[in-house]
This record gives structure tokens, sequence and C-alpha cells, in this order.
């Protein structure tokens, strides 16, 4: 009895998941949102071309390190050299960039914060995701 009990309720499972495909990356972009007015906001705006204490973040995932037109970088983040894809966000957003620990991403970069949690940060990436590219 309790085997079938399992087996419905996995087939039960297997044809509501396709079903709700859609709503997880809806609340994650919202999440995201509120993750990224809590923690950048006070520094970077997700308008082209509006930048604050940091630059502009709009269309950021895809884009070369470095490049918001009109931002005045610190000598370390033009050295970085990176690609702004999911996995170098990741690993930047996760110990930030101050800890000065060997598993943060860059050194001396202007970026005075502390990082990020995991969940917040996939949340995050889904709301950068959603923004238009450059
Ligand atoms: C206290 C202000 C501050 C906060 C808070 C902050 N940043 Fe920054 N951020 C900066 C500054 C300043 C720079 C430029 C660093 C440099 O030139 O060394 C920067 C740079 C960046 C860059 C590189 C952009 C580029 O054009 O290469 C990314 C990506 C970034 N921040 C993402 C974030 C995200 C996402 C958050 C929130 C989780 C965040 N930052 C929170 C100040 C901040």
């Amino acid at each position: 009895m309790r085997h079938v009990l399992l087996q419905a309720a996995s087939a039960l499972a297997l044809g509501i998941v396709p079903a709700l495909g859609i709503a997880p990356a809806a609340a994650d972009v919202a999440l995201g949102k509120a993750a990224f007015d809590r923690a950048c906001a006070s520094c970077h705006s997700v308008e082209p071309g509006k930048h604050g204490t940091g630059p502009s973040l709009a269309g950021v995932l895809g884009a070369k390190s470095a490049t918001a037109k009109g931002f005045s970088y610190s000598p370390a983040m033009i050295a970085a050299d990176l690609t702004w894809t999911e996995a170098t966000l990741d690993a930047y957003l996760a110990t930030g960039a101050r800890s000065g620990g060997g598993d943060q991403l860059l050194h001396g970069v202007d970026m005075s914060f502390r990082g990020l949690a995991a969940g917040d940060r996939a949340a995050l990436l889904a709301y950068l995701r959603s923004l238009p590219s450059r």
C-alpha cells in the first residue's frame, strides 16, 4: 500500500513539475529584484548610462568587465579583463570584493561589498538575465 502511494505521489510530482515550469523563474526574478534593491541599488542602477558609486549594470550579463561608458573604473577592474558570465558574476558576488580571502575573484577593486548568499545570487542572476542586454 505504501509503495502504491509513493508511486502515486511521484507520478503526481512528475505531472506537476512541468506545469509549474514557468512559475519558479518568475518568482526568482521577483526575489532577485528584491535582493538587488537590498544589496546593490544603493550603488548601481540598471538604467543604461546612469552611474552611481558603481557603474550602471544595464546589460552587464555577457559584457566585458569595465566597459560601461562614462564610468571611471579602478585600475584593478580595468586589469581584470573578464567577461561577466553567470559563473564569473556568481564568483564575484559570492565573496564580495573586500573579504581579502584567497577565494576572492578580484582583488583591489573599488566595490565595498561583503558577498551575497547562494540563494540570493541565483535569484539575482535570474533578475539580471531578465534585463535587456547592452
Ligand atoms: C557600496 C557600493 C556598491 C555596492 C553595494 C555594490 N557595488 Fe558593484 N560596484 C561598485 C563599484 C564602485 C564598482 C566599480 C569597481 C572598480 O572599478 O573597481 C562596482 C562594480 C561592479 C561590477 C563590475 C561592472 C563592470 O562594468 O565591469 C559588477 C558586475 C557589480 N559591481 C555588481 C554588483 C552587484 C550585483 C551588487 C549587489 C549584489 C553590487 N555590485 C553591490 C560599488 C558597489
